[in-house]
């Protein structure tokens, strides 16, 4: 068994810096392991349930491919096909499902749900995401990172842009602090993390030696990142009607082709967790085209489409993060 048998991933404060980076380990070599077609199965005849409360492309096909390439089985509990949170309380589905799965895998909206399913489970649940946190995105961004930058992540610079209050501002903000990496989040003050969690990645600088800044100044950001970031500006859960005032405060947070040249280095790559309102194909991205005359939010096609975007590997690479959270964990 390894150090994480029997473990929940809530998140990324549940890990310390090793269990961190044993994690992005032991991805990368499961991914090389299925790339030469030397997979070992270590999951045979486990079961995982996997509740979504909310929509997901990526999170849910990562969890189901990694499960059934370690010979494991899933069970899909879509945002309305279950009684949690309608007519059965998360403490009760935790005790009956904790008797049927190995594991539990949960995406809603607060971070106490899936805390108290933890609470009574019996068995380990990770986060698919909350409002707080996503846990298993940060996995994947940093085998990306190790993947496309040579440096050692305690020399690896990233900026993120665009709202830092929700879960992809708060992850990125912990992880580089547990990480000892140089974080920079880039937002109207208004759109910082909250007191407390960046008083929690300060005190984590402290041991790891990461270097935390918050700035409204994209140039001061940005300058002489390895990564840049960014995440839709309304997330799931949120009124449409947020939407004209996020254009009005983080429009400038954009990620284009002037702020990648603002970092000054010419092999800056771009992530974003995905999905991406780049070129506004899509049903809600005509309408605030239609409204507000736009032609992309949070980052450009020119920027999402060129050598710098690793977004797919990054995509990619939720899969076999999330097999090695399974694998830790379970096997
Ligand atoms: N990045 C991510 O979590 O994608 P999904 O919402 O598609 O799972
Ligand atoms: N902040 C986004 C992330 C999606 C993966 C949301 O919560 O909708």
């Amino acid at each position: 068994p390894t150090a994480l048998a029997g473990r929940h991933l809530l998140k990324e404060l549940d890990l310390t810096e090793d269990e961190f980076r044993g994690l992005v380990e032991l991805a990368a070599e499961l991914k090389a392991a299925k790339k030469a077609g030397a997979e070992t199965q270590h999951l045979r005849g486990r079961n995982i349930a996997l509740i979504f409360e909310k929509t997901s492309t990526r999170t849910r096909c990562a969890f189901e491919v990694a499960a059934a390439d370690q010979g494991a089985s899933t069970t899909y509990l879509d945002p309305s096909g279950s009684q949690i949170g309608h007519k059965e309380s998360v403490k009760d589905t935790a005790r009956v499902l904790g008797r049927m799965y190995d594991a539990i895998e949960y995406r809603g909206d607060s971070q106490q749900k899936v805390e108290e399913l933890a609470a009574h489970a019996g068995v380990p649940v990770y986060n698919g995401l909350t409002d707080d946190w996503h846990p298993t995105q940060m996995l994947a961004d940093v085998l990306t990172m190790t993947e496309h930058c040579a440096k050692p992540l305690t020399e690896v610079a990233f900026a993120y842009l665009g709202d830092a209050r929700f879960n992809m501002g708060n992850s990125y903000l912990v992880t580089g602090a547990l990480l000892g990496m140089d974080v920079r989040l880039v937002a109207p003050k208004e759109y910082w993390p909250a007191e407390e969690v960046v008083d929690r990645a300060r005190a984590l600088a402290v041991g790891s030696g990461a270097r935390i800044t918050l700035t409204e100044t994209v140039d001061d950001g940005v300058r002489g990142a390895d990564f840049v970031a960014t995440d839709v500006w309304v997330s799931m859960g949120e009124p449409k009607e947020v939407w004209a005032e996020r254009i009005a405060a983080l429009a400038p947070y954009a990620v284009t082709m002037d702020v990648l040249r603002a970092t000054g280095n010419p092999d800056v790559k771009f992530l974003h967790c995905l999905p991406a309102f780049h070129d506004l194909g899509t049903k809600v991205g005509q309408e605030i085209h239609a409204a507000h005359d736009l032609e992309y939010l949070e980052v450009s096609d020119e920027v999402f489409e060129s050598a710098h975007s690793v977004v797919f590997d990054e995509a990619e690479n939720r899969m076999h993060t999330i097999k090695a959270v399974l694998v830790a964990t379970l096997a």
